[in-house]
C-alpha cells in the first residue's frame, strides 16, 4: 500500500488497496485504520463500488448508523444525497432536495447533533456532475494545535451544544422538520476531541454548533464562529474533485467539510455510510460531566435556548 499526501499537513491518497482487500483482509484493515488515525481523510481510488461492498467496508471501522427520519434512505445504512427525483429527472432549485444540499455546503462534521456521534463518513460518487460539486475538507486537529496553550487548556473544559435544526434553520426556517426536531434534541459535546490513538487534540466543532455551556450566549456564539473561521481559513483546506469510482472517508472526530455548489440542474448521486463512535473512539471523553447526572435518572440538563445569530 502507498501513501501519498493530498492536503496541507492531512489527507492521503491509498494506492494498492481495495475496498474488498480491507473487507477480506485483517491486515489490510490495520493498515488502512493506521493511516487513517494519522491522516484524518482518505482517498481510493478506482474503486467498482456496490452498496454491500461500502457497507462492509464501513463495518470494519465500527456499528453503522441507521439512517435518521427526514433523510433519504431512512431506515436503512445508506444516507442518498441527490438532487434526482422519484422520476427519474433533477427537482427544481427551490426544491427541499436542493436545499438540504445548502445546508451541506456550510462546514460541519457529520452526526454531532446525534446521541452518538459519527467515527468516519464513506462516501462514495455514483453519479458526478460535470461542474463542482467537490468536497472541501479542513483539518480541526491542524487548527487545534495552532491556538495558543491557554485557550486550548480553555476548551479542553469546554462544552459545546451541536443541534440540527440550527445548521437547517441558517438555510431556510423550517428545513428541519417537526419530526426532526422530535428525534434530535440538541447534544452537548466536549469542543475538544483527543484521539486515544495518538493522542492528538482536535477541535469538536460545526455547523450544527450554536451555544457553550456555562457561556453567555452571544460570546458563546462568537467563539464558535472565530474558531470555525480560524479552522476554515485559506490554505488550510483540500478539495476533493470527485471521479468515477472515487471513495473518500474522512474523521469526523478531527475534521470539518463541506459541500461545494454545483449547477442545480446537473445530477450528482452520492452514497454515504457512517460509523458511529465508540468508547475505543474516545467517545466517553467527549460528554460533559453532568452526563453522569443524567445517567443516575437526575434529569437532563435543559439545552440553553438559540442565541441571537
Ligand atoms: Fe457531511
Amino acid at each position: 500500500m502507498d501513501v501519498i499526501p493530498l492536503g496541507p499537513g492531512f489527507g492521503a491518497e491509498l494506492r494498492g488497496v481495495a475496498l474488498a482487500d480491507v473487507v477480506a483482509d485483517d491486515d489490510a484493515y490495520a493498515a488502512v485504520r493506521a493511516v487513517f488515525e494519522e491522516q484524518s481523510v482518505l482517498v481510493l481510488r478506482g474503486q467498482e463500488v456496490t452498496d454491500a461492498l461500502q457497507l462492509a467496508f464501513s463495518r470494519r471501522f465500527g456499528p453503522p448508523e441507521v439512517t435518521k427520519v427526514g433523510s433519504q434512505g431512512t431506515g436503512t445504512h445508506f444516507v442518498i444525497l441527490t438532487t434526482i427525483g422519484p422520476d427519474g429527472k433533477v427537482v427544481p432549485a427551490d426544491h427541499r432536495m436542493q436545499l438540504r444540499n445548502k445546508a451541506n455546503q456550510l462546514w460541519h462534521t457529520d452526526s454531532s447533533f446525534k446521541r452518538v456521534p459519527a467515527l468516519t463518513s464513506i462516501l462514495s460518487a455514483r453519479i458526478i456532475p460535470e461542474h463542482g460539486g467537490e468536497t472541501e475538507y479542513v483539518s480541526t486537529r491542524i487548527a487545534f494545535e495552532r491556538l495558543d496553550a491557554k485557550l486550548q487548556r480553555q476548551l479542553e473544559n469546554s462544552f459545546a451544544w451541536h443541534d440540527y435544526a440550527h445548521s437547517r434553520g441558517k438555510i431556510a426556517p423550517g428545513l428541519a422538520t417537526e419530526e426532526e426536531r422530535a428525534a434530535l434534541p440538541a447534544q452537548c459535546w466536549r469542543m475538544v476531541w483527543r484521539n486515544p490513538k495518538n493522542g492528538r487534540g482536535a477541535l469538536y466543532l460545526a455547523s450544527h454548533a450554536y451555544a457553550v455551556e456555562a457561556m453567555e450566549a452571544s460570546a458563546g456564539t462568537r467563539l464558535i464562529e472565530e474558531l470555525s473561521e480560524t479552522a476554515t481559513a485559506p490554505g488550510c483546506s483540500y478539495l476533493h474533485q470527485w471521479r468515477q469510482g472515487d471513495v473518500v472517508m474522512w474523521d469526523n472526530r478531527a475534521t470539518m467539510h463541506r459541500g461545494r455548489p454545483w449547477p442545480s440542474h446537473e445530477p450528482r448521486l452520492m452514497i454515504r455510510t457512517t460509523i458511529s463512535a465508540t468508547e475505543a473512539d474516545g467517545l466517553d471523553s467527549m460528554r460533559p460531566p453532568f452526563w453522569q447526572a443524567v445517567e443516575r435518572g437526575r434529569g437532563e440538563p435543559a439545552a440553553p435556548r438559540h442565541g441571537q445569530v
